[in-house]
């Protein structure tokens, strides 16, 4: 029995070796041709948030939608042209923004090491370094993504939807080769902004035929949301911060969650079924287990189909 485990987890380890060299990222990528690159891409994301408090949100999740949409390949920072609509026109954009915070990294990279350092990179360390100035932990950015040449708004349809159960979120994971647990960890990145009530507004009112509120939603957070969002395609920039410090990256999104105060179905799901809410249980409980376990499914999701045949962008909107 012993022996046989050992085998397994021998294969496991193979496997994840073999996952990673797949993707070649290294974490000297750019020690000889652009050293100062993650220093130039910091400061660009420290003087917007100086100005901006939303942008560490906004940046985080910039990322997400840009890995699970053809691998982390920057097809997010890609504009629409007359013949190609792309992703960021998709119907998941509303909050998509900050893509100048990218630009004016971009534009500092291309004087210190022109045609070097590749859009995809810099949204892969831009979201390190937007959980590292909210409070929350560091890692190394392992780089060499390139960039892609197609960005499609109607692929945006593949994203993970804030109704989705936990059945469905596993499944859109897997298909990226992330787990459950990488699921919940991710999740966390719910530590940290805000959602239009059109995101949650289907849990409020008329949700099924034997409640008319989600039953899942804690009363005093459904009352709450309710009051925020007074009746259906109302006010479109109303909504609700997604955990009570949304400015700082901490558990506080698991305790709201172990709460009935996920904000999404999505979230609250995670609490519901039996993969996943232990896992939820245990970062509510240990923010340093929290803090560990997202730092690696980071590392995990800033793997997703990287793309070594692509370009390296001069200007992240265009593909040259
Ligand atoms: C598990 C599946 C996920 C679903 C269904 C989901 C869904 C959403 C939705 C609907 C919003 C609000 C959009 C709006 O109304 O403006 C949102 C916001 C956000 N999401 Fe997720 N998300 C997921 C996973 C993630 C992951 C993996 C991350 C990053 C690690 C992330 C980071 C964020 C952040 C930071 C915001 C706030 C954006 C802002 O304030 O501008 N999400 N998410
Ligand atoms: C989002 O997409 C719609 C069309 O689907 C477009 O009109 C709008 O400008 C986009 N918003 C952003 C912020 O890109
Ligand atoms: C998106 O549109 C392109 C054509 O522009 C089509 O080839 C592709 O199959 C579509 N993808 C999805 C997911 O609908
Ligand atoms: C999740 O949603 C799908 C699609 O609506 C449904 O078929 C499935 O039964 C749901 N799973 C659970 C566990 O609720
Ligand atoms: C609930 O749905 C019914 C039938 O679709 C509709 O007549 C009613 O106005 C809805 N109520 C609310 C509060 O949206």
């Amino acid at each position: 029995m012993v022996s046989k485990m050992k085998y397994y987890i021998s294969i496991l380890l193979v496997l994840g070796g073999i996952y990673e060299l797949g993707a070649a990222l290294d974490a000297h990528y750019y020690d000889k041709t652009c050293p100062q690159a993650e220093t130039i891409i910091f400061k660009a994301v420290r003087d917007a948030l100086a100005r901006d408090p939303k942008v560490p949100a906004r940046l985080l999740r910039m990322f997400f939608h840009d890995c699970f949409i053809r691998g982390c390949d920057a097809s997010v920072l890609v504009d629409s042209t007359p013949s190609n609509k792309a992703e960021k026109d998709g119907p998941p954009n509303l909050s998509l923004a900050a893509f100048y915070v990218i630009d004016a990294a971009k534009t500092k990279l291309e004087k210190s090491c022109p045609k070097t350092v590749s859009c995809a990179d810099i949204l892969a360390v831009a979201a390190r370094d937007v959980v590292v100035l909210s409070g929350g932990p560091t890692w190394r950015v392992a780089a060499g993504r390139k960039d892609g040449k197609i960005s499609r708004a109607n692929e945006t349809l593949n994203l993970p939807s804030p109704s989705s159960n936990t059945s469905q979120l596993i499944q859109g994971f897997a298909q990226r080769g992330l787990s459950a647990k990488d699921l919940v960890a991710l999740s966390g990145g719910h530590t940290l902004g805000f959602s239009h009530c059109s995101s949650f507004e289907g849990r409020l009112r008329n949700f099924s035929a034997a409640h008319d509120t989600d039953p899942t939603l804690h009363p005093q957070l459904a009352a709450e949301l309710k009051r925020k969002c007074p009746k259906p395609n109302g006010d479109r920039n109303a909504g609700q911060f997604l955990d009570s410090t949304s400015s700082i990256f901490d558990n506080d999104y698991y305790r709201r969650v172990a709460g009935g105060k996920g904000v999404f179905i999505s979230d609250q799901s995670l609490l519901g079924d039996y993969r996943t809410r232990w896992i939820v249980e245990a970062f509510a409980r240990d923010q340093g287990l929290f803090f560990k376990e997202f730092t690696d499914s980071m590392i995990r999701l800033g793997n997703v189909g990287v793309d070594e045949s692509g370009q390296v962008r001069e200007n992240c909107r265009l593909v040259n």
